[in-house]
């Protein structure tokens, strides 16, 4: 019998990108710990890439956590593991529908129950409040969440959000024009072999109270102030437009396909027309508010829940 210690990473990726994090990732790790990988598959297929109107039209049920479902797990959801690493991306600032799917099913509390969690995101930029529905998540679930880990995009976000709409929406990510290739940058996913050694260390003393602030030293963190303030007035808006479009009935439904396409134009006609404002307001809540939303970096760099 092996005497490593045991590793579950479940995870979605519908480009591998976030597969290739992990991979980085646990790529030290080899011959040192058992790692057993959770792919998680929707009984239908997200397409890649998106039609336009299939993309937005996943909002909603992203948003109001009713996620499509998945195939049933391959893993034993009994089975002992040291560690389980999380996986997943933001859609729509929530975790996208088959994580979702997994965070609600029996399965996971099985698997989760006692265990110590690390949140690995591979992302464009925006992902506190999908991290904030995570902690929730693991929390109901009576993990303990340890560590967490969130590639981004770094480009500017109006940058980011126009090479990942092309990627998601026509399957292309190299470089064009002036634009970036989308996506995490190649540099820092080769980069990401770095965190594992914290984790080694938390997995053979068996101790993982200070795992985060090791990987934040690390930078495994990174968080801009006017992205908070961005995201934070975006979370609102996507909870009206989620309920506005599901009264009209389900994924795919004729009958909301008009307010899907109202959501759509009014969502990318905002961002542009307010990240200027939203700049402006971050500077001026740094100067006005400057402990408050110091206190907020200081949360949502961090893997406690608030109360709420
Ligand atoms: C429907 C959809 C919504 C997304 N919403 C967000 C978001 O809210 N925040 C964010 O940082 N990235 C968002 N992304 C980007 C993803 O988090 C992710 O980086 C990208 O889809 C590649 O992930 P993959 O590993 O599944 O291929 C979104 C992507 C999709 C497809």
């Amino acid at each position: 019998m092996s005497l490593r210690p045991k590793i579950l990473v479940v995870y979605y990726t519908q480009t591998s990108q976030l597969k290739r994090i992990i991979d980085h990732v646990l790529a030290p790790l080899e011959g040192k710990a058992d790692v057993v990988f959770e792919e998680l598959k929707p009984v239908t297929p997200f397409p890649f890439p998106w039609p336009k109107h299939e993309f937005f039209d996943a909002m909603p049920e992203t948003v109001l956590a009713r996620p499509r479902a998945i195939q049933p797990l391959k893993v034993n959801p009994d089975e002992h593991f040291d560690l389980v690493i999380m996986a997943y991306q933001p859609w729509f600032l929530s975790p996208s529908q088959p994580v979702a799917a997994f965070l609600q099913s029996p399965e996971a509390a099985r698997l989760l129950k006692g265990k110590p969690v690390v949140t690995l995101l591979g992302c464009r930029n925006m992902w506190i409040n999908a991290q904030e529905k995570m902690k929730r998540y693991l929390h109901n679930l009576g993990a303990n969440l340890v560590g967490n880990i969130a590639m981004v995009d770094t480009h500017h976000n109006l940058i980011s959000l126009i090479t990942i709409l092309r990627w998601s929406t026509k399957g292309k990510k190299d470089a064009f024009l002036f634009f970036p290739p989308a996506g995490v940058q190649e540099a820092d996913i080769q980069a990401s072999g770095r965190f594992a050694g914290p984790i080694a260390e938390s997995l053979s003393s068996g101790d993982f109270s200070g795992l985060h602030d090791k990987l934040v030293a690390l930078k495994s963190v990174d968080m801009k102030p006017g992205l908070i303030v961005l995201e934070m007035r975006g979370v609102k808006p996507f909870r009206f437009f989620a309920n506005f479009i599901s009264a009209k009935g389900g994924p795919g439904n004729p009958a909301r396909s008009g307010r899907v396409t109202l959501y759509r134009i009014i969502l990318l006609a905002a961002i542009p027309l307010l990240s200027p404002f939203t700049t402006v307001a971050s500077w001026l809540k740094l100067l006005l508010l400057r402990k408050k939303l110091n206190q907020d970096v200081t949360y949502y760099k961090g893997i406690s829940l608030r109360e709420g």
